[in-house]
């Protein structure tokens, strides 16, 4: 799930592990580096954290100026020390790391086979240092090339090889893959923080697209051995926005970058006339007009923001919105007319999933907008027209930051649209504006105050199961509330919609289940309260979410958590902090390891 190359002047064991450690928030199941040392090339793998690979390092160190790291969650066997990357040849002189799924692999390891090539794991990736090995004669970049020619599938790998020890060669096909220039020295990575301690300057390979390295320069080509000439990206994202800042954790790091993210969001796209402004959206006024309808694709956490996505855009423009799961639309022959907006949401711009939603809606004729987190992303680059959140790289497992900016994102977008349909009036759009740019205040004031979270979390810790429910927005929101809860704490827990309640799952409700009750949006209020009280008279303990001064709630609910004033339409941007501490706590006293929560990778970059 994370590859790192090096090659240069210095000893690449220590490089390595570093960058495999900045690599640990893609979510993994083991880890391992080849080093070309002078005894030839060496492996070290292992199954399980990086700290493993470290000591077995420690104890049986490599020394070489070339190597290559990976970190595996598993697709194809189970994790294991065999299954590791790097995977190596029979005869030990070349070896691989690879990222992606290579689907013929069961074909080409039966001819692989038939010519007398052994396998030593159960992983699709082996073929591969198999089929180089077999085509290799004399140069190492062809018989990469010619073995990739073979292979059906996605796929980024490095290779290194005792053969050419002096170079690595790296091909991308959809699934990431970065190369960093340093000076006597060069670099590659599966994402960026792998290689920012070292390196600023980097090639973002496309689709079709293989570079060799050597310590003095790098050579980019095609496929087909074309040579190609490619802009240099200079990353200007500072290593500490990448690390802790002092937090325990990664989430909750992130959990309080979130007013700084929603300001980066919003920067720059509101002008001094409180008009929304979207520097390169192509998406003309005239077009947004003539808007029939709006689909959204999008998986996990990005799919909850993409469901506030849809209110926000139908009550600001009145266009009907459509969402759903990105692995469930692709197959289920969305009804795409013209004049079909889809938007894809993915905070990492690189799930299989929603890329291959987003390439079916593009071939169905619909014009296509990403809003991502990752520049130079998959998603980012194969859309129409991007719309980044600004959240900064997110490495917690569970996401946080990433969910609440692609809420602003939406709201950015539908009042966009709105100007340009003239659907709301002046003044509204304006109060709309300034309240939005309220928000990363209050984010900041809320968290100095929740103590409160913490104790209703010392509460829930021990509890096997519990509620959240809303109407509306907050129907929304309970689910990515329920989700954070799941992923990190291993409770179970349900979103419901509070009227749907009573038609089934009211039957779970026992002396005692906690039901957390979301009752910001003022409209639905009075409705909200009956339907706590239903749970309440079923001997449910309620924690209800509601807005400053809805002080009516605390004669239903057990106990009310506040949160700042503002338009219902706005409120899950504040509502969603506490829950995603309340998630956070409970996981924390739970003793779970809260950034790499168990069976999750933070980006799933197969179907
Ligand atoms: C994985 C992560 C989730 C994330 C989902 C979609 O499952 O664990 O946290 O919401 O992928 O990721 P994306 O990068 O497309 O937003």
């Amino acid at each position: 799930c994370g590859i790192v190359g090096y090659i240069g002047n210095r000893n690449s064991q220590n490089i390595l592990l570093e960058g495999l450690k900045k690599l640990e928030y893609r979510g993994y199941d083991s880890a391992g580096v080849a080093i070309h040392t002078e005894a030839g090339l060496e492996l070290r793998k292992t199954k399980g954290r990086i700290s493993e690979l470290e000591t077995r390092l420690e104890a049986q160190p490599l020394t070489g100026f070339a190597g290559i790291g990976h970190t595996r969650w598993a697709t194809h066997g189970k994790p294991s020390d065999a299954n590791s990357h790097p995977h190596t040849d029979n005869d030990m002189k070349i070896s691989v790391v690879h990222n992606g799924i290579i689907e013929n692999h069961l074909q080409l390891k039966e001819e692989l086979e038939q010519l007398g090539y052994r396998f030593l794991s159960e992983t699709d990736t082996e073929v591969i240092s198999h089929l180089i090995a077999h085509h290799y004669e004399g140069d190492l970049t062809e018989a990469v090339r010619k073995a990739v020619s073979q292979v059906r599938g996605a796929y980024a790998i490095a290779v290194l090889s005792e053969h050419e020890p002096d170079k690595l060669v790296a091909v991308r096909w959809a699934s990431p893959l970065i190369i960093g220039v340093g000076q006597g020295e060069n670099f590659i990575g599966s994402d960026i923080p792998a290689i920012l301690e070292y390196t600023r300057d980097v090639y973002i390979l496309n689709d079709g697209e293989m570079a060799v390295l050597t310590r003095d320069g790098v050579e980019l080509m095609t496929l087909e051995g074309n040579f190609i000439a490619k802009q240099l990206f200079h990353i200007d994202w500072d290593l500490m926005m990448a690390e802790k800042n002092g937090f325990d954790t990664f989430m909750l790091k992130e959990i309080h970058d979130q007013p700084r993210a929603y300001q980066d969001t919003m920067r720059g796209r509101i002008n001094e006339g409180k008009e929304i402004v979207l520097p390169g959206m192509t998406l003309s006024a005239e077009q947004i007009r003539g808007l029939k309808q709006i689909h959204m694709v999008a998986c996990g956490t990005a799919y909850h923001a993409a469901l506030v996505g849809k209110t926000v855009i139908e009550r600001l423009t009145r266009i009907p919105v459509e969402v759903d799961l990105a692995s469930e639309y692709r197959y289920r022959m969305p009804v795409i007319r013209e004049n079909t907006l889809v938007i894809a949401v993915s905070q990492s711009g690189e799930t299989a999933d929603t890329l291959a939603a987003m390439r079916e809606a593009r071939q169905c004729g619909a014009r296509v907008m990403a809003i991502t987190n990752v520049i130079g992303s998959s998603v980012a680059r194969e859309a129409d027209d991007v719309l980044f959140t600004l959240a900064g790289p997110e490495i917690a497992v569970a996401s946080t930051k990433a969910y609440s900016s692609q809420l602003i994102a939406f709201y950015l977008l539908g009042l966009f649209m709105a100007q340009s349909m003239e659907t709301l009036d002046q003044a509204s759009l304006i109060e709309l504006i300034a309240m939005l740019e309220r928000l990363p205040s209050q984010v900041e004031e809320m968290l100095e105050g929740l103590e409160p979270v913490r104790q209703i979390a010392e509460q829930i810790s021990n509890q096997n199961h519990l509620f959240f429910i809303g109407r509306g927005l907050d129907y929304s929101l309970a689910m990515e509330a329920s989700l954070k809860l799941k992923e990190i704490s291993y409770i179970h827990s349900e979103a419901y919609a509070a009227g749907e309640l009573k038609h089934g799952s009211l039957a779970l409700i026992e002396e005692g289940t906690p039901v957390i009750a979301l009752a910001t949006q003022e409209l639905l209020l009075e409705k909200t309260a009956s339907n706590i009280k239903e749970v309440k008279a079923r001997g449910a303990y309620v924690i209800a979410l509601a807005l400053e001064g809805q002080t009516e709630l605390e004669k239903t609910a057990d106990q009310v958590i506040y949160v700042p004033r503002t338009y219902s339409l706005l409120a899950p941007a504040l509502a969603v902090v506490p829950l995603q501490l309340l998630a956070y706590y409970t996981a924390s006293i739970r003793g779970n390891d809260v950034d790499k929560p168990r069976n999750l990778a933070k980006s799933v970059t197969v179907e």
